[in-house]
């Protein structure tokens, strides 16, 4: 059997093309609160580049391309995906580096996962503060929702502005140095809690919760735990002390009060009575 030689040819070009121009390998997106980077390997040689094709899924197929002949692991495609709603596709595809004519050929490529901003993105912990009342009959969370890297008319969008009524935080707290653990969810940036042991040191963890997510999205990263302080129990009674003689001396201060005034005002009354008797007399 004989070999076409042009066919031959092609073949070996097209292996040559193959090894010059390596295909990305681990393209991945790494995405945390609409902040969305590609990733891939290996670094490239000074014998070629790569450049990112990017287009939004249902739109016209034509590839935008952004880090064009980069030799950059990474594109930050954050400002690219304006509708977060919508999924994304990329491509990368390694192609001779800045400056080195390319061959009318197609270059080797490594097609990206979907991604879809408002499904996969992580969402970063909430930071948050706690409150205890004086009477330490309640303790507030005070959550802050966190910054995405989303922008609309020129301002920067909070988790809440993205995902409005359906974000919720799960608050998990326990009493310190106790493994039981309570939870609880807020649909607002204010959680009341009511019936903790007065005194006590209790410990908090938040996340964000977007229920209308997939299930293995649903919740976002864990924030670090901070604890309300431990109070000394002699100060707490010291506390009540002064508060039940109040309770007890105010009501026992005004019938005091009351009873004075109202003697007062007898004898007033009877002393009175008794000078215009004595008048009186004095007249007759
Ligand atoms: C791709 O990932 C595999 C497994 O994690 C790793 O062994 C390999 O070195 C990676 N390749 C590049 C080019 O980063
Ligand atoms: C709560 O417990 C941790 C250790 O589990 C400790 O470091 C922390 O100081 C405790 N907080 C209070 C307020 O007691």
């Amino acid at each position: 059997m004989r070999i076409n030689p042009s066919v031959a040819l092609l073949h070996i070009c097209a292996a040559t093309a193959l090894a010059a121009f390596p295909p990305a390998q681990n393209v991945t997106w790494k995405s945390a609160n609409f902040k969305t980077v590609l990733t891939w390997g290996p670094a490239p040689t000074a014998d070629y580049s790569y450049t990112v094709e990017f287009s939004q899924v249902g739109q016209d197929q034509k590839r935008n391309p952004h880090c064009i002949k980069t030799s950059q692991t990474q594109c930050d495609l954050s400002s690219s995906m304006s509708d977060l709603t919508a999924c994304y596709t990329a491509y990368v595809v390694s192609e001779p580096p800045e400056g080195v004519p390319a061959e009318p050929m197609e270059y080797p490529f490594t097609r990206a996962p979907k991604f879809c901003p408002d499904q996969d993105t992580v969402i970063l912990s909430p930071s948050f503060k706690l409150e205890v009342a004086p009477d330490q009959s309640t303790t507030t969370v005070h959550i802050t929702d966190p910054l995405t890297a989303a922008f609309k008319d020129g301002q920067q969008l909070t988790i809440r502005d993205v995902f409005g009524e359906e974000l919720e935080y799960k608050v998990t707290y326990w009493r310190n140095k106790s493994t039981g653990k309570k939870k609880a969810t807020s649909r607002s940036n204010l959680l009341e809690l009511k019936g903790l042991d007065r005194g006590q040191s209790y410990c908090f963890q938040l996340q964000a919760l977007v229920r209308s997510r997939e299930p293995h999205s649903q919740l976002g990263e864990l924030s670090q735990t901070q604890c309300t302080p431990q109070r000394d129990p002699s100060l707490l009674d010291q506390y009540s002390v002064v508060v039940i003689a109040g309770a007890v001396l105010l009501p026992l201060l005004l019938v005091a009060g009351l009873i004075a005034v109202i003697v007062i005002c007898c004898r007033r009354k009877k002393k009175q009575q008794r000078t215009e008797k004595a008048q009186a007399q004095n007249v007759l």
